[in-house]
């Protein structure tokens, strides 16, 4: 059967109203659109680039046949990954009989707002949260709110006003909850499997393509589309394609849009091995996480905040290539692969080859990340990764080191160390793992992969962190890392003494 037409515009709902829009630039975010086209100035712009929540709304989308909404930043999501959502601002809110929502209630009653400037962000995320989670805990709403910044409430007010509304129930009211049903309805009858193309302008006929969105179809068609337009720009969360647009004003002509594929999204444990995929965001997968691999547990919630996590994907944090990535130094210390296509061809490589040198990755035009392959530590395996970062929550890493070790009878039988932030690439720790294989497993032992550290890495001094810092900090996690393997760590209060051990 031939494929269906091209569509030429998205559909999607906004609040109450159904949206149909063609001829935009393919870059159009969601808070512009909001503020400037359609005069629903609620929603706020503060930072621009997904640090402040002032822009937050919810996206409803069908997960798995079911409408699910998350909390996403308007200003770097853009308007075309819109296509067959319900789009919810601030303005959508009210309570029975036209009174106030109950969160917006419980925020003036706890004194929650004093400019305002961040209120429309931080009503919208414990919207979401308590739609989805009315037996949330404190630590719930805390996590809620790490995208959301308030410079001059205090988070108190806003955390009680978060518990009274969690006791004060009330969701049966909810509009967006009692017509849950109609809205999934709703978007079942736009989803109809077709490829949308919009061009600026609406010049595709006259066979312009400068400034494209295109939505494949599926999977195939993304192949497809990739090698027709090799140079296209791949838009994951766009939580980094956004910034480019709006701090780096570059103009992008050519946006592939994939994380509406259900075929990138979700996880699947195969045999010893996780499978996730390229487009699956940190929030999507979390459940396997927490299953899997509970070890990452806390350093996936310390990835951003609860909105770009909702947004981002794995995918994009590996094909970025950033030397801070989160994800790949654990991923490499596990052993991780990605599955790359190119039209027909797929090909698999070990994570830690994909990166070649600063901004090189092995990856050629045309090709795309389908999947991530990760390896499951075995029983007999010790595993953990740390981040260190400025601020512990919505803050990229100075460094970032993972660990995997197998012991024989108190000796290294195998080792395999990864660290971000300590080079222009994520990167094994080659030589310290050699001065650790058959070495005993203790502090004489560690020592000597401490020193090791000091020919794998010439660490950069940036904003961040100083060389030496970064030396000393990759030292103290692997000494850490022995310690807790040992279920010697105490939480911190041997510090000193892992300091004067692994600083060798
Ligand atoms: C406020 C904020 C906080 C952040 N905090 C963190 C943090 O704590 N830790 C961290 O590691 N990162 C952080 N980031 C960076 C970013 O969120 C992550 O790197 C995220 O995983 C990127 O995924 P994305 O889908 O949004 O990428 P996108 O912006 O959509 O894409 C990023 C790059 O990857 C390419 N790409 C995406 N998917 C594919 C694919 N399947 N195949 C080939 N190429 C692809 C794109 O073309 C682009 O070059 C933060 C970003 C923001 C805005
Ligand atoms: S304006 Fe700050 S996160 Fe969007
Ligand atoms: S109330 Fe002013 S920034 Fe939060």
């Amino acid at each position: 059967m031939g494929r269906q037409p091209v569509r030429r515009k998205i559909r999607f709902w906004l609040n109450d109203e159904l949206v149909e829009l063609e001829g935009f630039g393919p870059s159009m975010n969601v808070l512009d659109f909001l503020r400037l086209e359609k005069g629903l100035r609620g929603s706020k712009e503060g930072c621009g680039e997904g640090d402040c929540g002032a822009c937050t709304v919810l996206v409803g989308r069908l997960v798995d046949g079911y409408l699910t909404y998350e909390s996403v930043n308007s200003c770097i999501r853009f308007v075309a990954s819109l296509d067959g959502c319900h789009l919810v601002t601030i303005e959508h809110l009210r309570g029975e009989n036209g009174k106030l929502h109950p969160v917006q209630e419980q925020m003036v009653l706890h004194h929650g707002s004093q400019c305002g400037f961040c209120t429309p962000g931080i009503v919208m995320s414990l919207y979401g949260l308590w739609m989805s989670n009315p037996d949330a805990l404190e630590s719930d709403v805390k996590m809620a709110l790490q995208g959301n910044l308030c410079r001059c409430t205090g988070y108190g007010p806003i955390i009680r006003a978060a518990g009274a509304v969690l006791q004060a129930g009330g969701q049966r009211f909810d509009p967006l909850l009692a017509e849950r049903r109609k809205m999934q309805e709703r978007l079942e009858k736009l989803a109809d499997g077709r490829r949308v193309e919009i061009c600026r302008g609406g010049e595709m006929e006259k066979g312009g393509d400068r400034g494209l969105a295109i939505l494949p179809s599926d999977v195939d068609d993304l192949a497809e589309v990739l090698l027709q337009y090799p140079g296209a720009t791949i838009v994951g969360g766009a939580t980094d394609v956004g910034l480019w647009v709006n701090k780096q004003l570059r103009e992008l002509e050519v946006l592939v849009f994939i994380s509406h594929l259900g075929e990138l999204q979700g996880f699947e444990k195969k045999g010893r091995e996780l499978v996730l995929g390229a487009a699956a965001s940190y929030s999507s997968v979390l459940p396997a996480i927490e299953r899997h691999l509970p070890q990452l547990r806390e350093l996936w919630e310390r990835i951003g905040g609860q909105q770009v996590r909702n947004m981002g994907t794995i995918g994009g944090n590996i094909a970025n290539g950033s030397p801070i990535g989160d994800t790949p130094p654990a991923l490499i210390a596990l052993g991780g692969s990605l599955v790359l296509r190119r039209g027909q061809e797929r090909r698999s490589i070990l994570l830690e080859d994909y990166f070649l040198a600063y901004g090189r990755q092995d990856i050629r035009e045309g090709e795309f990340i389908e999947s991530i392959r990760i390896p499951l530590p075995g029983g007999e395996e010790f595993f953990a990764v740390y981040k260190l970062s400025k601020r512990r929550e919505e803050d990229i890493s100075t460094l970032c080191g993972a660990f995997r070790v197998r012991l024989e009878n108190n000796r290294v039988d195998e080792i395999t160390i990864a660290f971000g932030g300590m080079a222009e690439i994520p990167k094994r720790a080659r030589a310290a793992e050699k001065a650790l294989k058959g070495a005993e497993w203790n502090n004489a032992g560690i020592g000597r992969g401490a020193q090791g550290l000091r020919e794998d890495f010439v660490p950069l001094s940036d904003v961040r962190g100083s060389a030496q810092y970064r030396m000393l900090a990759a030292k103290n996690l692997l000494q850490r890392f022995y310690l807790e393997s040992t279920g010697r760590y105490n939480g911190g209060k041997s510090r000193d003494h892992a300091e004067k051990t692994a600083a060798g």
